[in-house]
């Protein structure tokens, strides 16, 4: 295991890199005591959790438009590699000619560098990221970099907590892929919140489907996104984790949407009540008032 060194100042952006229970290795936050995709490691959860859940690479064939992902908690890239070596694994088989291609656009989000800085330090035992040095020190000495003449691919560093309330939808480009990827609601509740969920989906496109993908399958997780105005369902299995999830802005495009029998488990949990800007808290169970507005969701009518 590797440490760098520290003091307690500079402890808050300090990582090390862990073995895995599967052999591979990952990189754990010192600051936040959390692994980066701690089930499968990096390649695998990646691309399950944000090319294959996400459908990625049929919904940007199908695009009669350019394809947008915002990769929110860019952190050591392993979620962003996952598509872009999707993508070019799509183009390698050469059946359509790029210029029938839609262009991609990728917005990778995060307030800091240290953890792909970090990451490219440790290429040797973070082999994800082989094959993408050259291009991730472009952008991070550049803040942009163009791939295969099809893929523009921006890194906007910046409190994205804040971000989203201080920007409009003519700022950014409207998202069909969300890669959402912050730490646990628990440590970095600020990213999880109903405030910031609601000003999330109005960046979403009006007629075209987007789709928010994570690893979690947490009650409030899943209440706060409802709230805030997202149809939500059961992601795919990682690994050991049964679940994760899924979230759109059009219900059918969710092959397992939350029924109404999700709703009863809701109103028995006791960790149920939506994160708010104040932060989450265990043990709260869903108010009256919440689980009356989550009934009138359109999702369960
Ligand atoms: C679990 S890591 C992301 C791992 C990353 N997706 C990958 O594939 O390597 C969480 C990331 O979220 C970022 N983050 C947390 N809160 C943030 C905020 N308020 N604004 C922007 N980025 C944030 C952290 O800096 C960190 O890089």
């Amino acid at each position: 295991m590797t440490t760098s060194s520290q003091t307690e100042n500079d402890k808050q952006e300090q990582f090390e890199i862990v073995n895995l229970k599967n052999g591979l290795k990952s990189l754990r936050s010192l600051a936040n005591l959390e692994t980066f995709h701690p089930v499968t490691g990096p390649r695998v959860e990646s691309r399950i959790l944000y090319v294959e859940s996400q459908n990625l690479i049929e919904r940007w064939r199908g695009s009669t438009t350019e394809f947008v992902i915002w990769d929110v908690g860019f952190g050591a890239g392993a979620n962003v590699t996952a598509v872009i070596e999707a993508i070019e694994q799509e183009l390698s088989k050469g059946q359509q000619s790029m210029a029938k291609l839609r262009p991609i656009r990728i917005l990778s989000f995060d307030r800091s560098t240290a953890p792909i800085e970090f990451a490219l330090k440790n290429v040797d035992s973070l082999d994800y990221l082989k094959n993408h040095e050259a291009h991730l020190l472009e952008l991070l000495s550049s803040r942009r970099v163009r791939l295969h003449q099809l893929i523009d691919w921006q890194l906007i560093l910046s409190d994205f907590s804040q971000l989203v309330f201080v920007s409009n939808s003519s700022d950014w480009a409207a998202p069909h892929a969300i890669l959402f990827d912050p730490y646990s609601a628990y440590k970095n509740s600020e990213m999880w919140s109903l405030e910031l969920f609601t000003a999330l989906r109005g960046f979403l496109p009006q007629n075209e489907v987007s789709l928010l993908t994570n690893y979690t399958r947490s009650t409030s997780v899943r209440v706060t996104l409802l709230l805030a105005g997202f149809f939500v369902g059961v992601g795919t299995e990682v690994g050991e984790k049964s679940e994760t999830t899924v979230a759109s802005n059009q219900l059918a495009a969710l092959y397992r949407p939350l029924t109404r029998d999700w709703l009863k488990r809701v109103e028995c949990s006791r960790n149920s009540a939506p994160i708010r800007a104040s932060g989450l808290k265990k043990d709260v169970p869903i108010s009256k008032e919440d689980f009356a507005k989550l009934l009138t969701h359109p999702q369960f009518s």
